[in-house]
């Protein structure tokens, strides 16, 4: 193979200027960029995992020819995955003399902040909703605002401040949207299809020109970091200081984050983030809608892929087990060869997944479930919002004529070292009438096939209740059991 071309610098738009990179740390986060080495200070630093949104910028890319903006936790995104992009930090919002922008200025009248801290970052998610959706409603705002943590207001003053934007200003007529067109061909001036390397040997940042660019590399350098929506690998820097060079930054593939469908499979690269996957995903297999609103907040979801959330063999991780409970398949690749394996194959053991050296996650599969059949997800945390799972269930039911269980796939996360099918539980299901009488024999399977652990999210106990409640509340939902058995906490003791 021809060696390919390199750029040796990265390039992107920050705020209204042009950037250009030759010296950047694999591990350099967008947020201490801003903040050290261009003193813009707006984007603010409270967690630095991802959580309280005090970081939130936004980020413009080029997608199917669209300029698209999305709302990202800048203390978690590598400068390395930006080539390309335009980031939007709060001081872009500053009008003519200093003008508040309306966003800002209903946040001021509405009583939205007080400490201030968490300010810049309501009104960037604000302003990223803003622009999509002038007027939105209470809900469309609780939902843009699930990442965004204030101990102040209570919420309720920065709720009224969104609903009032609009009348301070069109969004239509906004500095950005007035800008989006010549900032599209700007970024698009900057797709000259290098693959960019930054730094030398181990100490490098690599992004590939392209999915095959990507394979080769990784073919010959193994051990390298892959980096797509640093959702779970900006932690590893900013909370366990952690290296991570040479990284690769797959997030800017567009061949990686293809989605589509054939023969009642849909298809998702591994690269799709939640925020693009979602949609497709909800809507042929509806079940799976409200699933996308419990995974993380606004930006986690805009920016953490799909095949991320795989790879990592997370037990804890949202999508495997619905993908699992639906009969997915993952392709792996590794240079120009590829292999197609059972979702559930891939996940071996605790931090031990069937991925080879040199391989990576390519797409996985999704079966849309036959007309007919049952399916269910029910995500159990402390909190409803940005909250890590504590048990999740997962189920795939198909009745015979005769009303008994012709085929069921019921999966878990939370409830052992990967995310893990409930062989034992479904074969005491399997064939016999879909009654509660049925469902109650099947339930001490659940010991057989679960030794859930103890941990800050949940006790063994309530892992082990909860996850037997689930099922009763899918027979629930898909039978003429009017509701739920009452079970209480005494039956885990
Ligand atoms: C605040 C916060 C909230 C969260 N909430 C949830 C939640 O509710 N539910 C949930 O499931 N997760 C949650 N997560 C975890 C995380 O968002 C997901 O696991 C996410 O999908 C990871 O994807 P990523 O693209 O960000 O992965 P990265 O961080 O980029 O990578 C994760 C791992 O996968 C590897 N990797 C990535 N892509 C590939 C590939 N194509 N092939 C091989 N290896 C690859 C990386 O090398 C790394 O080991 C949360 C994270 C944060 C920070
Ligand atoms: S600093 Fe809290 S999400 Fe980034
Ligand atoms: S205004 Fe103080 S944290 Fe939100």
């Amino acid at each position: 193979m021809a060696k390919p071309k390199v750029r040796s610098e990265l390039r992107f738009i920050l705020n209204g200027t042009d950037v250009a990179l030759a010296d950047v740390a694999a591990d350099e986060t967008l947020l201490d960029y801003l903040r050290l080495r261009r003193s813009l200070r707006g984007t603010k630093e409270g967690c630095a995992e991802g959580d309280c949104g005090a970081c939130t910028v936004l980020v413009g890319k080029l997608s199917a020819g669209r300029l698209v903006y999305e709302s990202v936790n800048a203390c978690i995104r590598f400068l390395g995955s930006l080539d390309g992009c335009h980031v939007v930090t709060v001081e872009h919002l500053r009008g003519e003399g200093g003008k508040l922008h309306p966003v800002q200025q209903a946040m001021v009248d509405f009583h939205g902040s007080q400490c201030g801290f968490c300010t810049p970052g309501f009104v960037m998610s604000l302003y990223g909703l803003w622009m999509r959706t002038p007027d939105p409603s209470v809900a469309a705002i609780e939902k843009t605002l699930q990442g965004n943590l204030c101990r102040c207001t209570g919420y309720e003053a920065i709720v009224r401040a969104a609903q009032a934007i609009s009348s301070y200003g069109a969004a239509k007529k906004d500095p950005l949207a007035g800008e989006r067109r010549q900032i599209a061909a700007r970024l698009a001036a900057l797709r000259d299809g290098l693959r960019v390397e930054i730094g030398e040997g181990s100490g490098r940042l690599v992004v590939p020109a392209s999915v095959n660019d990507f394979a080769s590399l990784l073919k010959k350098e193994p051990a390298a970091t892959i980096v797509a929506g640093s959702t779970d690998v900006g932690l590893w820097v900013t909370k366990h200081m952690r290296a991570i060079s040479p990284a690769i930054f797959i997030g800017g593939l567009d061949g990686l984050r293809g989605i589509s469908e054939e023969n009642g499979v849909i298809t998702i690269g591994a690269g799709a983030t939640y925020s693009e996957a979602f949609p497709t995903l909800a809507k042929r297999i509806p079940a799976l809608g409200p699933l996308f609103d419990r995974i993380g907040g606004e930006q986690v979801r805009n920016m953490g892929t799909i095949g991320g959330n795989i790879a990592n063999g997370s037990p804890i991780g949202d999508t495997p087990p619905p993908f699992i409970a639906l009969g997915g398949r993952l392709t792996l690749r590794r240079g120009k060869k590829r292999r197609t394996i059972a979702l559930e194959d891939f996940f071996i053991a605790y931090g031990k997944q069937d991925r080879r050296p040199g391989e990576f996650v390519e797409a996985v599969h999704v079966p849309i479930p036959e007309k007919g059949s049952r399916f269910a997800v029910h995500k159990v945390t402390k909190r409803r919002d940005e909250d890590i799972t504590a048990t999740l269930g997962a189920f795939h039911l198909t009745l015979a004529k005769n009303g008994t269980v012709a085929a069921i796939r019921i999966a878990y996360g939370g409830m052992a070292a990967t995310p893990k099918r409930a062989r034992a539980v479904e074969a005491a299901l399997l064939g016999k009438p879909w009654t509660e009488a049925t469902v109650e024999a099947a339930i001490p399977a659940y010991d057989l096939d679960f030794t859930p652990l103890t941990d800050m999210r949940a006790t063994a106990a309530y892992r082990q209740l909860a996850a037997k409640n689930l099922l009763r509340r899918f027979l629930a939902e898909t039978s003429d059991t009017k509701a739920p058995v009452t079970v209480t906490r005494q039956e885990a003791a």
